[in-house]
């Protein structure tokens, strides 16, 4: 399903005094989703799965590519709001090379963050944090979890 426009807006900072914060995540949100990461498709992925939000029935096609215990190659298809188009290109670009549990980790503290848990938005999400406004709009929280539920259960079945 298409975006409408209402739905591309980036989350804005609380307040005034974080204007330049949420400007720049709000740069970095466009941009990722304008220019995605890791758009397209592998030759011979290890995983493939699909995810939808229920909520209005947007999809995630992801494939992973697996080199032993460490995230290799990861792409993505699927149409969705910028929210979700962002969140899987920045999780893309965080989790390839990462090892299986430290890939965990960051989909852990990123899923935290989006639930609003204090302190989870710390280094190690990098550019992820730029998506922690998300975390006042209970109803775009589906939109956000897209990829990373996808990515999470592709980790999981190589347990
Ligand atoms: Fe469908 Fe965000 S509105 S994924």
């Amino acid at each position: 399903m298409s975006a409408p426009d209402d739905r591309n807006r980036a989350p804005n900072a609380p307040d005034a005094q974080q204007a330049n914060v949420a400007a720049l995540y709000q740069e970095l949100i466009l941009d990722h989703y304008r220019r995605p990461r890791n758009r397209g498709k592998l030759e011979s992925p290890d995983v493939a799965l699909r995810k939808k939000n229920p909520l209005c029935g947007d999809v995630i096609d992801l494939q992973v590519q697996f080199d032993g215990d460490t995230v290799r190659d990861v792409r993505f298809t699927g149409e969705g709001c910028a929210i979700s188009q962002a969140a899987a290109s920045m999780l893309t670009q965080r989790l390839k090379g990462k090892s299986s549990a430290d890939a965990a980790q960051i989909l852990d503290r990123f899923t935290r963050m989006v639930h609003g848990e204090e302190g989870a938005a710390d280094e190690s999400l990098g550019d992820l944090r730029a998506l922690s406004g998300v975390s006042r709009l209970p109803v775009r929280h589906p939109c956000a979890l897209l990829a990373s539920d996808a990515l999470a259960e592709a980790l999981a079945s190589r347990r």
